[in-house]
């Protein structure tokens, strides 16, 4: 069989043989039903019935890998996708490094593996969860189809993972895949893994702010384990990559238009303070000062999911070959780091510092760092919406000490612009840095759907170009209730 191609002979489309595999065919068929019974108890609220215009994987050839048609969600062919073998694969870092890449699970790895997939494969299901009540409140149906996209997606990833577990890791592996299907986001008995997977995604402002902040930490992670010298994980996030690139694009697009529509509805009205929040908010757009709250708490969730800023777990993923580095094969080292160093923001007698600790402990703060380099790009797109409109607004990343739960500055409070405050100050004066009652009251105020073909909710500016091209008036949901 052709790697590149998709088999859609079987139940479960796949480019891995699944038809001569009997044994794992018939563990994921035995996981299918579950799948679709949390499916439809935990994804999209109502539109089941509706076509949606979907992409689907055909092949996993990175020039073209999706055909686009209608399709009812719960109709849409979840499958296992690997990127292609490479030949000759060998680890690219560690104790390891240069030796064969694994096709099966070493023993001696088989714990460390087994726990990484899981957490990955919980924040898939987790995310649709998050977003199961955005329908009823989406302000187009472009978006409603993006959303609904995202959805699908996630599902497939966690299939991706699913199979993983369910092919290497015997009766351990398939116990877990059903855990999978067990927990719930925000549960207070049984929440998923990790604390930003368990937060609310209110509104769309929500949604925007998660696909371009907490989507991404799941392209770091993704692109960490497409290092590994697991072979198969490594060809299961290669893929999955892909389709991550969508989820950030419609978060970073999805926010560069609220603040585009923002900018046109204060200089038609005349407004030359951004910062007058009653003004602009009697505008029935999103205040920029608002919006800078909503990307606070966004941001800040997800670089707690980079764990401890000093890590050994982290350090020994690292020297076992297991996870590695963001574009680890693109550095100009030796790629086992012994005897290098990082450094590392810490807090010092009060302050903050950078300490060099040693680079394979500080291997979860590199990420991280990374990652803040690779959100910027964003934030420079729509300060560039801001400023052409004659605004003298700048929307920032906050400092990484702020309103932080994991790691170095967990025990501390700090300001967006990493001041040092004590719990009172930052109980009087939080608000002023997230989200309020208030405002999500007011957000929410504005989020009524808007179904009509080629229609916009007004807080938000229509799209540049359509999904595979289509016009602005294309119905990208066919709605049916
Ligand atoms: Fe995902
Ligand atoms: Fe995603």
């Amino acid at each position: 069989m052709n790697i590149m191609n998709v088999d859609y002979s079987t139940k479960i489309p796949n480019n891995v043989n699944l038809s001569e595999d009997r044994q794992v065919l018939k563990a994921l068929e035995g996981w299918h039903p579950g799948y679709m019974d949390w499916w439809s108890d935990m994804g999209p609220e109502g539109f089941q019935q509706s076509l949606v215009y979907l992409r689907t994987a055909y092949s996993v050839d990175p020039r073209g890998w999706a055909k686009f048609d209608y399709v009812k969600m719960p109709d849409y062919r979840w499958g296992i996708l690997l990127a292609p073998q490479e030949e000759n694969r060998v680890i690219p870092f560690g104790e390891n490094f240069g030796k064969p890449a694994w096709q099966e699970v070493p023993g001696e790895h088989r714990a460390t593996l087994r726990r990484l997939i899981v957490i990955q494969g919980d924040t898939e299901p987790a995310s649709v969860e998050q977003q199961r009540h955005l329908g009823k409140t989406a302000p187009s149906l472009y978006d409603l189809r993006n959303l609904f996209q995202v959805n699908v997606e996630e599902g497939r990833h966690l299939w991706a993972m699913v199979y993983l577990l369910q092919k290497y890791f015997g009766r351990d592996g398939r116990e877990e895949a059903d855990e999978l299907l067990r927990r719930r986001s925000g549960d207070a008995d049984s929440p998923r893994m990790l604390g930003a997977f368990n937060e609310a995604t209110p509104d769309w402002l929500s949604f925007f702010m998660f696909t371009y902040f907490t989507d991404r930490d799941g392209k770091m992670q993704l692109h960490s384990l497409a290092q590994s010298g697991f072979d198969p994980l490594s060809r299961t996030c290669r893929f999955m990559l892909t389709e991550e690139a969508h989820h950030m694009f419609v978060g970073e697009t999805g926010i560069s238009r609220v603040v585009q529509r923002t900018c046109e509805a204060m200089r038609a009205a005349g407004i030359g303070d951004p910062s007058d929040i009653a003004k602009v908010r009697g505008l029935g757009v999103v205040d920029l000062p608002t919006l800078q709250k909503k990307l606070n708490l966004h941001y800040s969730l997800s670089l707690d999911l980079f764990g401890s800023e000093v890590s050994t777990n982290a350090a020994n993923a690292f020297n076992a070959g297991i996870k590695g580095r963001y574009h680890e094969t693109q550095i100009k080292d030796d790629h086992r780091l012994q005897n290098d160093t990082y450094p590392v923001l810490k807090l010092v007698n009060g302050a903050i510092k950078r300490v060099d600790e040693p680079a394979l402990t500080a291997l979860n703060m590199r990420l991280r760092d990374d990652y803040t380099q690779d959100c910027v790009k964003g934030l420079l797109r729509w300060n560039k919406i801001i400023s052409m409109a004659g605004y003298d607004f700048k929307l920032a990343l906050p400092n990484v000490a702020f309103h932080r739960q994991i790691g170095e500055f967990r025990d501390i409070h700090a300001t967006p612009d990493g001041v040092l405050i004590d719990d009172a100050t930052w109980s009087k004066r939080k608000r002023e840095w997230l989200p309020s009652t208030d405002d999500g009251d007011f957000i929410a105020s504005l989020m009524t759907p808007v179904t009509e073909a080629g229609e916009f909710a007004p807080w938000i500016s229509p799209p540049k170009v359509g999904i595979d091209n289509k016009p602005g008036d294309f119905e990208y949901v066919k709605i049916e209730t």
